[in-house]
């Protein structure tokens, strides 16, 4: 099924007054696609998730599956959750607690009084696809995180919705057991194929989960690609500080044009770019733009010849497999995510500056 919003806004009027949650919202989601909608919290994901399941109304704006209006206030049309046929999963799993395992999973299927020969065949299906067949009698008080959370997405699956509406589903788990369920979410959302959108604000998830992501922030969508998209083209700072491993070290440099060639001016430095590089740098037809390095790029070296920038070492801080190394320069300072030696604070170390990857942005788009 295909999903579309289209100038979709919703307004929550509450004690603090009126609270524009999601402000003219555009998103299309492909027939089978996993669809990521990724932002801080408060940015509006739960509340774009409510509105395409049919539990909030929009206040404007058009609501469509498979071309069909589900939800399109000027026309006074709302198609109720039930009849929507969507299944959701929430970061609290909300599993009946006086029902085992199987009446969980089976919930649904009872509601839509299917008969009980199929339902034991389908709840075993599900069942067996997330690998908890030989729970189906256990309560889910006695449960770990992981089996809770896989029960709850067996009784989503069971059916065989149109549309898979999951909210921050792993945020419950440990680190390992995330990151496989990931895995095995993902799996799973290739088998049975239905379109899914999936609510996170942790980049990583976002990132290995998505075929597309839409970056949201103040109830707006910023950008939508594909996570390697929105990695190598940030288009706003915003967004080339929330995705990456680490944020996106940002630096002011004049632009000034010197024997033919377009340079950037980073403190006391000069950069000469690649005509690719001055081409980007032009088109935002400025006189000083922010330099958007990523800290995973920028190299620590002895001698690094240009571009290069020289500073000192404030801090480094081991993250395990990777230090992370503040470097104060004439540009202000510059984080390095490194795998190699690490130096120590006070060092004088030259830095390497990946220009050819950077971001550059208008200066008055940084924060
Ligand atoms: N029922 C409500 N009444 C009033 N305001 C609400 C209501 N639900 C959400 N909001 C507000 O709308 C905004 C968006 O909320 P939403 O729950 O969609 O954010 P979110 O991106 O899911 O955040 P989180 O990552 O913390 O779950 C917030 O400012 C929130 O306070
Ligand atoms: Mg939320």
């Amino acid at each position: 099924m295909m999903l579309t919003f289209q100038g979709i806004s919703k307004t929550f009027v509450s004690e603090r007054g009126a609270v524009p949650a999601v402000r003219g919202v555009d998103l299309t989601v492909h027939e089978g696609e996993l669809f990521v909608l990724l932002g801080p919290s408060g940015c509006g994901k739960s509340t774009v998730l409510s509105l395409a399941a049919g539990l909030l109304k929009p206040s404007s704006g058009e609501i469509r599956f498979d071309g069909e209006l589900v939800a399109a206030p000027r026309k006074k049309v709302f198609v109720s959750p039930r009849e929507r046929n969507v299944a959701m999963v929430f970061q609290s799993y909300a599993l009946y607690p006086h029902l085992d395992v199987f009446g969980n999973i089976a919930f649904p299927l009872r509601v839509a009084k299917v008969k009980e020969e199929s339902i034991a065949a389908e709840v075993a299906r599900a069942a067996s696809m997330l690998g908890i067949g030989e729970l189906l009698r256990a309560r889910p008080g006695e449960l770990s995180g992981g089996q809770r959370q896989r029960v709850a997405i067996a009784r989503a699956i069971v059916r065989k919705p149109r549309l898979f509406l999951l909210d921050e589903p792993l945020s419950n788990l440990d680190a390992a057991l995330r990151a496989a369920t990931r895995t095995e979410l993902k799996r799973l959302q290739r088998e049975l194929a239905v379109t899914t959108l999936y609510v996170t604000h942790d980049q990583t998830e976002a990132m290995t989960l998505g075929d597309r992501v839409a970056l949201m922030r103040d109830g707006r969508v910023l950008q939508v690609g594909t996570p390697r998209e929105l990695y190598e083209s940030p288009r706003t700072p915003f967004a080339g500080s929330f995705i990456g491993p680490a944020p996106m070290n940002f630096l002011d440099a004049g632009v000034f044009e010197e024997e033919g060639r377009l340079h950037l001016r980073i403190g006391e430095e000069k950069i000469a770019l690649s005509p690719g590089k001055a081409g980007e740098v032009r088109r935002l037809a400025t006189g000083r733009v922010l330099l958007g390095l990523r800290p995973e790029h920028v190299r620590i070296s002895g001698d690094p010849g240009p571009p290069a920038l020289r500073g000192i070492v404030v801090s480094a801080e081991n993250l395990g497999r990777e230090r992370l190394v503040s470097v104060e320069t004439a540009g202000g300072i510059l984080a390095v995510l490194t795998d190699g030696e690490a130096p120590n604070e006070g060092d004088v170390v030259g830095l390497a500056l990946p220009i050819e990857t950077a971001s550059v942005f208008r200066a008055e788009d940084g924060e």
